[in-house]
């Protein structure tokens, strides 16, 4: 079974217990050896998201525009702060504020990421699709592992959403979504 809505909640479920298991470490050694591999995976998910998962929920979401543009702000707001604690000595009072930043950014994301474009997703893609576009997740990931190719710069939701929508053949004048000048201040 490789259910994409499976597979992504398997990485949430995985960045909890990792979030957790920092509260019982101390030494900046431990504390990087045990963040790097978060970090990285937090980077990879998020663009696993976005290569993979995204582009068809914008497809068949029945509100697929603002969940993609959440989710992708959302995302800018966790690879800044995981960028943000690489600038710091791990253990260090600025790491660690960074850290939590990246955590609840996270957190708050998974759950509506979780409620909504999950749920949306679900209701709207069959069975068949959830298992292909799973397949996919994972080739993604296993590609990129630990990070290796991926841009973690922030992505554009706005250009995002349209570069998407576009590439599915969805032109926002015909099927009444707002396009991109209505999407702006849309959030
Ligand atoms: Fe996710
Ligand atoms: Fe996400």
């Amino acid at each position: 079974m490789s259910d994409i809505t499976s597979l992504i909640l398997d990485d949430h479920e995985r960045f909890r217990r990792a979030f957790a298991e920092l509260d019982d470490l101390d030494g900046p050694e431990e504390l990087a050896r045990a963040w790097e591999p978060l970090a990285d995976l937090l980077d990879l998910h998020a663009a696993a998201e976005e290569a993979v998962f995204y582009p068809e929920l914008i497809q068949r979401g029945a509100d697929a525009e603002d969940e993609t543009l959440d989710a992708v702000g959302d995302h800018n707001d966790i690879r800044d702060a995981v960028a943000e604690t690489r600038r710091h000595p791990a253990g260090s009072a600025a790491w660690h504020a960074a850290v939590r930043q990246a955590r609840t950014a996270n957190s708050e994301h998974m759950a509506e990421e979780e409620d909504d474009a999950l749920a949306d997703f679900r209701k709207h893609a069959d069975p068949g699709l959830r298992e292909e576009l799973g397949r996919k997740f994972l080739a993604f990931k296993a590609e990129h592992e630990g990070g290796k190719g991926i841009d973690t710069g922030d992505v554009d939701p706005e250009r995002y959403v349209e570069e998407q929508e576009r590439k599915a053949g969805k032109n926002p004048a015909d099927d009444g979504s707002l396009g991109i000048g209505g999407l702006k201040g849309a959030r």
